[in-house]
């Protein structure tokens, strides 16, 4: 059975979509499955999460999208597996110069490897581009998380529309899994926006939200998950109920 690819998008900046990709797939690790995380940020906040900074000349996911270089996954003692970016990846679409086939470098560049895992988890940036299409036609699911702020409901809509149109052209089977309330607190605010989003989207919110923790940050500015962290906080919590919803949906494709 081959990996199913979750896409972990919003274009909305510090949705925790970083935070996302590192603790589910730690989640879905410490539960026995073989993982992979995808950064596909020039941001590089996952591999720097990861406690790795890529040189120039060092391997990086840009390699294979621009050049067809093979796959080089890199592997920890207490994390998933890892495919790094670097500030390079932000010169990945001027390669292709608008050739279709650039849309698609990701999708045949995962294919190589795909057996190899279970899960396939993949770190946007804060945008709509070039990778996150070749993200979307990469993936069977997205997660979009949004921040649990008024503010942060702005442009869902946005995401929805793309992961629409990807789906009736170039992805059939893409499909939208959950939308993801990140940063929880106990303001009237965060309640609020909470209720408005259920109201609004029903079962595709994911029943267990991330509240805003300290953990957290602090867990992925150490290198560690936050399970490994601080296994009784509250996010260490969060994120393992959330996992298990994930992995609850089945494996596989
Ligand atoms: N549950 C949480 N509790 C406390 N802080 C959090 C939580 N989740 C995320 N953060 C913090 O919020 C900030 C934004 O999170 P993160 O980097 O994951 O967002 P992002 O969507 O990946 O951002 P970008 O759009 O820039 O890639 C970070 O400093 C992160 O550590
Ligand atoms: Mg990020």
């Amino acid at each position: 059975m081959s990996a199913k690819i979750i896409s972990v998008l919003n274009h909305k900046g510090g949705s925790a979509k970083t935070e996302t990709v590192f603790n589910l797939a730690a989640a879905l690790r410490l539960a026995g499955h073989r993982v992979l995380m995808v950064d596909l940020d020039s941001q590089s906040n996952l591999t720097e999460s990861c406690g790795l900074f890529i040189e120039e000349g060092e391997y990086d996911i840009t390699h294979s999208i621009v050049r067809n270089l093979p796959l080089q996954a890199l592997s920890f003692d207490n994390l998933p597996d890892l495919l790094p970016s670097s500030i390079d990846l932000a010169t990945a679409h001027g390669h292709f110069s608008n050739n279709i086939v650039g849309y698609f470098r990701l999708r045949d560049i995962l294919s190589t490897i795909r057996e190899q895992y279970d899960y396939i988890v993949i770190d946007n940036s804060p945008s709509l581009d070039f990778l996150a299409i070749n993200s979307l036609n990469a993936a069977d699911e997205v997660i979009i998380p949004v921040e649990c702020k008024p503010k942060g409901l702005r442009g869902i809509s946005a995401v929805i529309n793309l992961i629409d149109s990807i789906q009736s052209t170039t992805n059939e089977k893409l499909r939208l899994s959950h939308i993801l309330l990140t940063r929880k607190d106990n303001t009237a605010l965060s309640k609020q926006t909470e209720e408005f989003l259920r109201e609004q989207y029903g079962k595709l919110v994911a029943k267990s939200g991330i509240p805003s923790n300290v953990s957290v940050p602090e867990a992925s500015a150490a290198g560690i998950s936050v399970m490994e962290y601080a296994p009784q906080s509250k996010g260490a919590e969060a994120y393992e109920a959330f996992a298990k919803e994930v992995d609850k949906v089945g494996l596989g494709v």
